[in-house]
């Protein structure tokens, strides 16, 4: 379940007078001060993809000394991380990550996710699979209590579309066609609406099931092992 076991950060005068951005920035700090204490100079850290993975990457660069570098989860966050110095290594030359640091579309209590509104959710969900601590950094609005609102990404083989369009269809959601996107993996993506997600696990296995399907957007079967919410009173922890 949800529990609040910490308020790391309460602004000075206690209003609530945080903006979305500064919400995104005081969680991305807030990912930073969890693992600096617990990097080595041969650490690999796993950094997502999006505004909040965005807002991590440039708080990382201050501390880019004391580890060894990243596995990136899409090109423009290997372009960002590069850009800071930060050296970006191939997954598979890498065995053993101790973090992986991303944002989400939204969370349930018990730290499923939706993640894909970026499309990196392929990418996305191989590093953190490979990461011992997924810590996920996101602002209070992608807090639900049922997974669904926000349309779950598919990402599925280009000749396959139709397919299993009829195949998401049958399962009583709409399938929208992400118009003009094309992957980092060259697939094009189908956006699953107005589908109510009782059980997030056993819909992300249907989901993988089904032929041309490459990855869902549903991170229930490896959730987020904690979560940094930013919220206009401070950043609480939820795990
Ligand atoms: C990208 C993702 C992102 O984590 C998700 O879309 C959240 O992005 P943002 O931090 O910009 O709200 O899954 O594929």
């Amino acid at each position: 379940g949800l529990r609040i076991i910490a308020t790391q950060f309460e602004s000075a005068t206690g209003t609530t007078t945080m903006t979305q951005d500064e919400m995104k920035q005081a969680v991305a700090q807030a990912a930073v001060d969890h693992i600096k204490g617990r990097l080595e100079s041969d650490s690999i850290i796993g950094v997502g993809t999006g505004s909040t993975a965005n807002c991590f990457i440039d708080a990382l660069a201050a501390i880019k000394n004391s580890f060894a570098g990243a596995v990136a989860s899409s090109e423009a966050t290997a372009e960002r991380l590069r850009g800071h110095g930060i050296e970006v290594f191939d997954l598979n030359s890498v065995s053993e990550m101790e973090f992986y640091i991303d944002g989400a579309d939204e969370f349930d209590p018990h730290l499923n996710l939706i993640k894909g509104g970026g499309g990196a959710l392929t990418r996305e969900k191989i590093v953190a699979a490979v990461a011992k601590e997924f810590v996920c950094i996101v602002d209070q609005s992608k807090q639900v209590d049922l997974l669904g609102a926000f349309p779950l990404p598919v990402e599925v083989i280009p000749m396959a579309r139709s397919h299993v369009g009829r195949q998401l269809a049958a399962l009583g959601g709409q399938p929208v066609y992400r118009e003009g996107f094309v992957t980092d993996n060259g697939n094009v993506i189908l956006d699953l609406q107005d589908l109510e997600i009782l059980d997030p696990k056993a819909l992300e296995a249907q989901l993988n099931n089904i032929v041309g399907v490459v990855t869902n957007g549903l991170f229930a079967r490896r959730g987020a092992d904690i979560i940094l919410m930013g919220t206009p009173d401070g950043v609480q922890t939820l795990r």
